[in-house]
C-alpha cells in the first residue's frame, strides 16, 4: 500500500487508477473472509472509528460500523438528536470532542455540501492526526457508494476476474434525479476514470445540460490524475439511453432536496423515466439494474423489478459495501499522517 497518499477521502476527483485498484484489491481480500466462525480480522485492533451522521442513514452508517467491527476496531457512534447539537454546539466543536477521545477515523455525513472538507481542513490546521471519510455530503459526493457500485459492476461483468479493466468501454446509463444526487456525481468520477462512457438520462429540471462538462472540471486546486476519461453524454429519451447499454443505474427522486416542484406529476415521471421489466426490454439481454437505496417503489423503479434478484443488484450493492468500507477504513486508519 506504499503509494496510498490520501489522509482524508472527501471525493473521488483526486483518485488515480492506482487508488481505485488499491481499494478494489483490498476489498476483494476482505470479501473472502469465511462467513462462518469468527469473521473478525485483528487489522484495526486498538484503532477508534467514529461515525458522525448529521443526516439520516440506514445502509451507509450500519455498513461502516459493521466494517469497523470486522476489522476489530473500537467503534463509537454519534447521534445528532440526543447530542449537544441540540444545545447549539457546532459540528467542528462536536468533531473536536471525538478527536479528544482519540478517534483515528471520523466517518461524516452532512446535509450541507462541503462540511466534511471544511472539517478536514480545520483538523489539518490544528495538526490533528485524524482522517475524515465522507459518508455523503449534500449534493456533492458519496465516495464509498461509488466504490461499492464499481466493485459490484466489475464482479457482474466478470465474476472469475473482477478487475477494473472490466469497465473499460462499457456504456453505463444513469437515470433520474441527477441534479440532487451525490451518488451520481461520485459515480461520474469513478466510472469515467475506468474508461466507461456514461449516459445521463432524465428531464431537464433534474438533469441540466451542464452535466456534460462535469468531469472536465476537477475541483479548482486539482489537476485530473486520470489521463483519458470515458465520455459523458445526456439523453432525454429512455429508449435511446437504454439501447446498447451494459448497465442501468437508477436514482431515488430526492424530494427532501427539491426546493420547488420540479415535476408535473409522479405518474408522468414514472411513465417517462421509471424502470420496469417492460422498459428493461429496451436493453440487450442480461443487463443489470443498480440503485443506491432507499428506493421509492413504483416511482423510479417498479416493485417487481426491485424484487427480481436475477437482474436487480441492490442487495449485492449492500453486501459489497462491507468489504469496500473495510478497505477504506483500513487504508485511512493505518496510513494516518
Ligand atoms: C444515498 C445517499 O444518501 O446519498 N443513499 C445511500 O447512501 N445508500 C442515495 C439516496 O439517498 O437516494
Amino acid at each position: 500500500m506504499s503509494h496510498w497518499n490520501h489522509k482524508h477521502i472527501i471525493d473521488l476527483a483526486s483518485f488515480s487508477l492506482e487508488d481505485y485498484k488499491t481499494v478494489l484489491e483490498l476489498a476483494k481480500r476482505f470479501q473472502n473472509i469465511p462467513s462462518s466462525g469468527s469473521r473478525k480480522l485483528p487489522a484495526l485492533q486498538g484503532k477508534l472509528i467514529t461515525t458522525l451522521f448529521f443526516e439520516p442513514s440506514t445502509r451507509t452508517k450500519s455498513s461502516f460500523e459493521l466494517a469497523a467491527k470486522r476489522l476489530s476496531a473500537e467503534i463509537q457512534s454519534f447521534s445528532p438528536s440526543t447530542s449537544s447539537l441540540k444545545k447549539g454546539e457546532s459540528p467542528l466543536d462536536t468533531v473536536m470532542t471525538y478527536v479528544a477521545m482519540g478517534a483515528n477515523v471520523l466517518v461524516i455525513r452532512h446535509s450541507c455540501t462541503g462540511v466534511p472538507a471544511q472539517l478536514a481542513n480545520s483538523l489539518d490546521k490544528a495538526k490533528k492526526n485524524v482522517s475524515i471519510l465522507n459518508g455523503g455530503d449534500g449534493l456533492h459526493s458519496h465516495p464509498s457508494q461509488a466504490l461499492l457500485d464499481l466493485f459490484t459492476l466489475i464482479h457482474f461483468f466478470d465474476k472469475s476476474n473482477p478487475c477494473i479493466e472490466n469497465i473499460y468501454g462499457k456504456k453505463i446509463t444513469i437515470i433520474g434525479d441527477i441534479l440532487h444526487s451525490r451518488v451520481a456525481r461520485s459515480n461520474l468520477w469513478s466510472l469515467t476514470a475506468c474508461g466507461a462512457n456514461v449516459v445521463l438520462c432524465g428531464p431537464p429540471t433534474l438533469l441540466p445540460e451542464e452535466f456534460i462538462e462535469f468531469t472536465s472540471k476537477p475541483p479548482s486546486s486539482e489537476i485530473d490524475p486520470i489521463k483519458k476519461r470515458g465520455k459523458v453524454t445526456i439523453s432525454r429519451s429512455l429508449k435511446e439511453a437504454l439501447e446498447d447499454t451494459d448497465a442501468v443505474y437508477t436514482l431515488r427522486l430526492q424530494k427532501e432536496r427539491m426546493s420547488e416542484n420540479l415535476l408535473s406529476s409522479l405518474n408522468t415521471y414514472h411513465d417517462d423515466y421509471g424502470i420496469t421489466h417492460e422498459t428493461m426490454k429496451l436493453c440487450k439481454e442480461n443487463v443489470p439494474i443498480l440503485h443506491p437505496g432507499p428506493v421509492n417503489r413504483g416511482i423510479e423503479m417498479s416493485s417487481e423489478l426491485l424484487d427480481d434478484q436475477s437482474i436487480c443488484l441492490v442487495n449485492e450493492q449492500v453486501t459489497n459495501g462491507i468489504p469496500i468500507r473495510m478497505a477504506l477504513l483500513y487504508l485511512l486508519a493505518t496510513n494516518t499522517k
